[in-house]
């Protein structure tokens, strides 16, 4: 019996002392489904694991699917036809993008659709005229290069793209990664002299000529930032020259954050909207849900930016990110049987229209902070799918747009080159010229000005945010990157707390906690 006894007092003092060491697992709540919140729980359960410490996170997404602002709708209505509605296209060097391709075992997009069309791959229309057509032979680079009407300009700003990109780069290796404060390391890493600056003014510094940077380089900005160069920064108008590598992954980029939300093994709640996020005494948080329901967390992660969230955060926390103001961004996709109309880009009639039409401003033309005369950022052929509704049924190709206001019935007819009606222009008409169109406004992005400080990234005690990143570089990339940023820093402060406690077992046991006190006496 005394040995039994013995042997039950040593299995509560060890479990006592486990108790300590090991408290209940860290319960995270991540806001948001998109690049910034996938790629936070994917990294969290990874560095969680690697340190043994349990977590068990929920993802709240208010979206009925994952990925946010990277999503895809389907032509006709039909899953085998998705396409893209928002992010669509990342490059070689956005490293999660790639790693999480090939670790999750997904395909890139074919890019076989430009020699299947057999027209020229991209065209800078100022309104006008075309200044630059290139066709796909040769590269972007290769192309530019040649062109002596440039002069040195393409050579330089591929230099200083590289080295602003090689800068940046260092932001996913110790000893600069994991970083606390966005603003430090923008410093630190020299990057200031980019942001702080408009794209105007920093190719100017660096001698880029003016004709280049208006034809090319601010046709860039227009397609991916609705920005002219004098309202964009130069790392944002550097990102946009950074086009090596492009790609997209087959059937929609969302897969990659719905495998790693997958792999992170998170409980997903989908369309879920928490609406207030409450601090307790103890530094826990509790979460209220829109259905009324509420529940507890020892971390709090804001992946989306908090000014689209609805949410109350009560009390303030110690940093509230600023409201900014984001661009108004229409993208309209459609289906139609008919290419371009050369005749509405002031081209011989029968001649081809490209397949990807970027936008900038005639030299005669002051950039505002407005899309300007053309009208429009871009309008491109995405895909060509065979619409067998339609009678007969007709091979059609998938156009993208993107505009500052809604598509009329007058821009789609001037575009194509025949008749298209109210109705057809809002719902598509599955025999007409427009046989399917889908209208999306998005917050699509910051209107990325100059700036040299950004958002905390600790918004207080267990409170984190990813999307002040959003004002530095805004992509998929970039949202992942402050995920996966926010994850580490959690789990170090995990690290750090456990090491504080371990320390005070240690001590208890020295100086004879309760447990050991029970233990002695026993035996
Ligand atoms: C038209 C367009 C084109 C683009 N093109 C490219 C491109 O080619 N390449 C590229 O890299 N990037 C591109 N981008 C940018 C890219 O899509 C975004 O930078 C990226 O997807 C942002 O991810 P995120 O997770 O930070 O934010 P989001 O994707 O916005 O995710 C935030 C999520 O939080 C959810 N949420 C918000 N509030 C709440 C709440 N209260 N409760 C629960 N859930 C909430 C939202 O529903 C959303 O799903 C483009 C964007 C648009 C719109
Ligand atoms: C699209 O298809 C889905 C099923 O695949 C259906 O539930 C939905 O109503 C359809 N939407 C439209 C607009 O036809
Ligand atoms: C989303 O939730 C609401 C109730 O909160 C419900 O009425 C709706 O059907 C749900 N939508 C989907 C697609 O599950
Ligand atoms: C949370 O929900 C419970 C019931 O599920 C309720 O009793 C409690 O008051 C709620 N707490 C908050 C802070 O809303
Ligand atoms: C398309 O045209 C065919 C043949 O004229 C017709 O039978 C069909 O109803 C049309 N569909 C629509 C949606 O108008």
């Amino acid at each position: 019996m005394v040995r039994m006894s013995r042997v039950a007092s040593l299995l509560s003092f060890t479990a006592a002392v486990s108790t300590l060491q090991t408290p209940h697992a860290k319960r995270v709540a991540i806001i948001g489904a998109g690049a910034g919140g996938s790629s936070t729980a994917y990294h969290l359960a990874l560095y969680a694991n690697e340190a043994s410490i349990p977590a068990d996170i929920t993802v709240f997404e208010r979206n009925t699917y994952i990925g946010g602002r990277t999503t895809t709708v389907n032509v006709w209505n039909q899953s085998e036809f998705p396409v893209e509605l928002g992010g669509s296209i990342f490059v070689e060097v956005n490293h999660i993008m790639m790693d999480a391709m090939k670790r999750f075992g997904l395909s890139p997009a074919s890019q076989d659709l430009i020699s299947q069309l057999a027209m020229p791959e991209l065209g800078i229309w100022n309104g006008q005229e075309f200044v630059l057509i290139t066709t796909q032979e040769e590269s972007w680079w290769d192309k530019a290069k040649l062109l002596w009407k440039y002069g040195p300009a393409p050579l330089l700003t591929n230099r200083l793209m590289k080295s602003v990109v090689g800068k940046f780069l260092t932001m996913y290796d110790e000893p600069v990664f994991p970083w606390k404060s966005l603003s430090d390391v923008v410093e630190r890493l020299g990057l200031l002299e980019a942001t702080g600056v408009t794209g105007e003014q920093y190719l100017k510094a660096n001698g880029i000529g003016e004709t280049f940077a208006r034809e090319i380089i601010q046709a860039s900005t227009r397609v991916n930032y609705a920005s002219n160069l004098g309202y964009i920064h130069g790392l944002e108008a550097m990102v946009c020259m950074a086009t090596n590598g492009a790609m997209a992954i087959k059937g929609g980029n969302w897969q990659i954050f719905a495998s790693m939300l997958d792999a992170s093994s998170a409980e997903l709640r989908l369309n879920t909207t928490v609406s207030r996020v409450s601090k307790q005494k103890d530094s826990t948080y509790i979460l209220g849900i829109a259905d009324g329901s509420n529940a507890t967390f020892d971390e709090v992660i804001l992946a989306a930016p908090l000014q689209y969230t609805d949410l109350v955060i009560d009390p303030a926390p110690k940093h509230t990110p600023d409201e900014i103001p984001y661009a108004r961004l229409y993208t309209t996709l459609f289906a139609s049987p008919y290419q371009l109309d050369p005749l509405a880009f002031n081209l011989a009639p029968g001649s081809a229209v490209p397949q990807y039409v970027l936008t900038t401003l005639p030299p005669t033309e002051t950039p505002e902070d407005n899309v300007g005369s053309p009208g429009f950022y871009s309008i491109s052929i995405h895909d060509q799918y065979l619409n067998l509704d339609s009678h007969p049924p007709r091979l059609e190709f998938v156009y993208k747009i993107f505009s500052p206001m809604r598509v009329t019935p007058e821009f789609f007819a001037s575009v194509l080159g025949h008749k298209v009606s109210e109705d057809e222009a809002n719902y598509g008409d599955i025999n007409g010229t427009v046989s399917w169109v889908h209208h999306k406004i998005w917050h699509s992005y910051p209107r990325e000005y100059p700036r040299v400080t950004f958002e905390e990234i600790k918004l207080d005690e267990g409170l984190w945010y990813t999307s002040g990143i959003e004002s530095f570089i805004s992509t998929m990339e970039t949202s992942a990157l402050s995920g996966k940023n926010v994850a580490r820093l959690v789990r170090d402060e995990w690290m750090v707390k456990r090491k504080e406690e371990e320390g005070k077992v240690r001590l208890g046991n020295l100086f004879g906690g309760p447990a050991s006190q029970e233990l002695l006496e026993e035996l």
